[in-house]
């Protein structure tokens, strides 16, 4: 067994460090619900087709003059009640979204504005499904150098602003949500313990939106919508998906130096429930320690996952010292995987 000693500095700069956690939770949801049923009478599909292919039974819909931003501020509104922080505590706010209320300004000013976070810094950043994961890492590293006391993360998305309701191999899937958590100092041995990062751009046509941004701008593309909209091979990205996961997430958990056995609570980016079934199989743990609520919501992108953690926390099945690993995957293609013990 090779064995790495540490030289003094790095010993030294470690103990520079500050381990970086959740301090508070929100989320946000539309009030609108719409059952399988009612997607029947949208597009040709049956409630059955898409609850045994997907595990979705309704999604949330939210109104015309609601975006991602309202969404957004409600749950960081939450998480910061929760965390019992002041908006001018805030140092800086990340909002991963795939679907920004504009392309400029960022969303997270927007947020930030609102919020009154006077003294935060704003930005957003997309990387599709797997946003949500990535800017916890962003937000860990800001942390744990102590560039920053408390980064506040949304996840915030519309999907409906960006669905084709004519094309039933996409439609039935989505839905709009937001999740917001407070990252903060936590003591030693708890918060983000490791994350994995990774991406694959050679799948990128898989899963897209091909107009809206600089190449085919949506102003030209308008009268043709569907390319404005998510167009997805489902049959690959399932594949890329169970794998995905679990590789991301062994990975994650090498780094960690923990084993899947010692996982509490497994909480994979909710797409669908037969990806989320054989992700938690490869990786060797059981469904009672999957956390799921696909049915309710459907994918809402990067608000899937935070929305599962204050649900599952409500449940309380989030307790000190639980050991929580969370994936996101998606369009890029790209995946990112983190491990948490709960402080
Ligand atoms: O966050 C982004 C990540 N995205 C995902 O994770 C999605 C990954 N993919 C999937 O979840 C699945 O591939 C789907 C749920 C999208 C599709 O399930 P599937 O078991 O892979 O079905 P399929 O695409 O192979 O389609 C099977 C059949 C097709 O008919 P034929 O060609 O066999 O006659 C489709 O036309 O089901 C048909 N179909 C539908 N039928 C009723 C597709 N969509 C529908 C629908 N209702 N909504």
């Amino acid at each position: 067994m090779e064995f790495v000693s540490e030289t003094p500095g790095q010993t030294a700069s470690k103990q520079l460090q500050q381990p970086a956690g959740i301090l508070g939770i929100g989320h946000a949801a539309p009030t609108r619900v719409v059952t399988n049923e009612q997607m029947e009478q949208l597009v040709e599909t049956s409630a059955e087709w898409i609850e045994s292919r997907t595990g979705i039974r309704e999604r949330r819909l939210a109104d015309e003059n609601v975006c991602s931003s309202d969404l957004g501020l409600e749950a960081a509104r939450q998480a910061l009640s929760d965390a019992r922080l002041r908006p001018d505590e805030i140092d800086l706010i990340i909002v991963a979204t795939l679907t920004p209320d504009m392309l400029m300004p960022a969303t997270a000013c927007i947020i930030q504005e609102k919020l009154g976070a006077r003294k935060a810094g704003a930005f957003d950043l997309a990387v599709a499904c797997s946003g949500f994961v990535y800017a916890l890492a962003v937000a860990d590293q800001f942390v744990r150098t102590r560039a920053v006391r408390n980064v506040l993360v949304v996840g915030a998305d519309t999907l409906s602003r960006v669905t084709n309701f004519q094309d039933r191999s996409t439609c039935v899937l989505f839905g709009d949500g937001a999740g917001a958590v407070v990252i903060g100092p936590v003591e030693e041995g708890s918060g983000i313990l490791s994350f994995e990062l990774g991406s694959d751009g050679s799948g990128g046509d898989l899963l897209i939106i091909p107009a809206g941004g600089g190449k085919k701008p949506g102003s030209v593309y308008e009268l043709t919508r569907p390319e404005c909209c998510i167009q997805m091979e489902g049959k690959p990205v399932y594949r890329f998906a169970v794998s995905a996961i679990g590789e991301a997430a062994v990975k994650a958990l090498e780094k960690s130096g923990l084993t899947a056995d010692e996982v509490t609570v497994f909480i994979p980016h909710q797409a669908n429930l037969r990806i989320i079934e054989g992700a938690a199989k490869r990786l060797g743990v059981p469904m009672e320690r999957v956390f799921v609520n696909v049915d309710r919501y459907g994918n809402t992108s990067n608000a899937s996952i935070p929305i599962a953690l204050w649900e599952a926390r409500q449940e309380g099945r989030l307790k000190k010292g639980d050991v929580v690993v969370v994936v996101g995957f998606g369009g890029g293609l790209a995946w990112a995987a983190a491990v948490l013990r709960w402080s």
